[in-house]
């Protein structure tokens, strides 16, 4: 997406040219527009499950950006035939049970044919053009938070195979249908100074993106980052993502591991998210304030996992 940054609007607030989560556009005065599209292929064979969990995947990027959602439209790409039409029915039911509640209005939605299935939505939110959060704008000394645990890609895969067990996909369902919507309202109230959400480039690239956007180093506490067990385990296995490799080459060269850090734990953090937590940059004296809010709001993985530090260039350092 870079390099496509539209020069000459002056409303355009939040664009191509930093990797960020949604596209801000001021309409009037601080009240600006917040506009995101994501669609993904099945996770889970639950329909209404499935239906849930994309639809939170796409409003986690208004979220991200502090803002709150208006209104959505349906993506739907489904087969045209071989497909129990309920199945489709309970994918829609799914996602406008999500879209409601985040107090959005569904308004409509397109459909292609197409022999594989995805579903996603387009989103439309509204921010304070005061309070827009980049991932661009962590400041040295900000302490990162992360809201859910990682893994889910190693589990996704797994899930396909019938290798996972059903209480960790149990688990893994009910975060990745949890909208981040408390988790941002509780960073607008505390005063982070960047957030993005983890999804598909993994803990790694999204915190390089974090680390490029605002010209530092971030240093990651690999033990501190809240994971499924059952992920590592089958990480362990040699359970992969086809995405994986290459988020491990999108941060090649970035990385700088001081003492052990088991290859398994590595790739844990290059695992591909879906519908992740939202990983904020918060200046020290917030960040036990809302550690310890998150946590008495459903947050309850919420961990601090890393700080960020002044580098040129931006490097991700990994400690023990
Ligand atoms: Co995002
Ligand atoms: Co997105």
């Amino acid at each position: 997406m870079h390099g496509l940054e539209p020069v000459g609007d002056a409303d355009l607030l939040v664009g191509f040219g930093t990797s960020d989560d949604a596209g801000v556009y001021r309409l009037e005065g601080n009240m600006a527009l917040v506009q995101t599209v994501d669609f993904i292929t099945p996770v889970v064979d639950d329909p209404d499950q499935f239906g849930q969990i994309a639809a939170a995947n796409a409003l986690s990027d208004v979220y991200a950006m502090g803002g709150r959602p208006l209104t959505a439209l349906n993506i739907c790409c489904f087969p045209g035939e071989g497909i129990d039409r309920s199945l489709l029915a309970g994918i829609l039911r799914g996602g406008a049970a999500k879209v409601k509640e985040a107090g959005a209005a569904l308004v409509g939605g397109h459909t292609v044919r197409d022999p594989e299935l995805k579903y996603g939505l387009s989103v439309t939110g509204v921010v304070d053009a005061r309070q827009v959060v980049r991932n661009s704008t962590a400041q040295a000394g900000d302490v990162l938070l992360l809201t859910k645990p990682v893994g889910t890609g190693a589990l996704i895969s797994a899930y396909r195979n019938r290798r996972v067990s059903e209480a960790t996909m149990k688990d893994a369902v009910g975060e990745m249908t949890r909208l981040n919507a408390a988790a941002c309202r509780l960073m607008l109230e505390h005063g982070v100074h960047a957030c993005t959400d983890i999804t598909g480039f993994g803990v790694l690239g999204h915190t390089l993106e974090m680390a490029e956007g605002s010209a530092m180093g971030i240093r990651l506490s690999s033990s501190r980052i809240p994971y499924y067990e059952e992920s590592l385990d089958l990480i362990r296995k040699g359970t992969g993502t086809g995405v994986t490799r290459c988020n491990l080459r999108l941060v090649e060269g970035k990385l700088r591991v001081q003492g052990m850090l088991p290859e398994e734990l590595l790739t844990l953090l290059a695992d591909p998210q879906t519908s992740g937590g939202l990983l904020m940059a918060v200046p020290p004296e917030s960040a036990d304030a809302l550690l310890s809010a998150l946590l008495s709001t459903g947050e309850s993985r919420a961990a601090k996992i890393g700080e960020v530090f002044p580098a040129h260039p931006s490097v991700i350092e990994i400690i023990p």
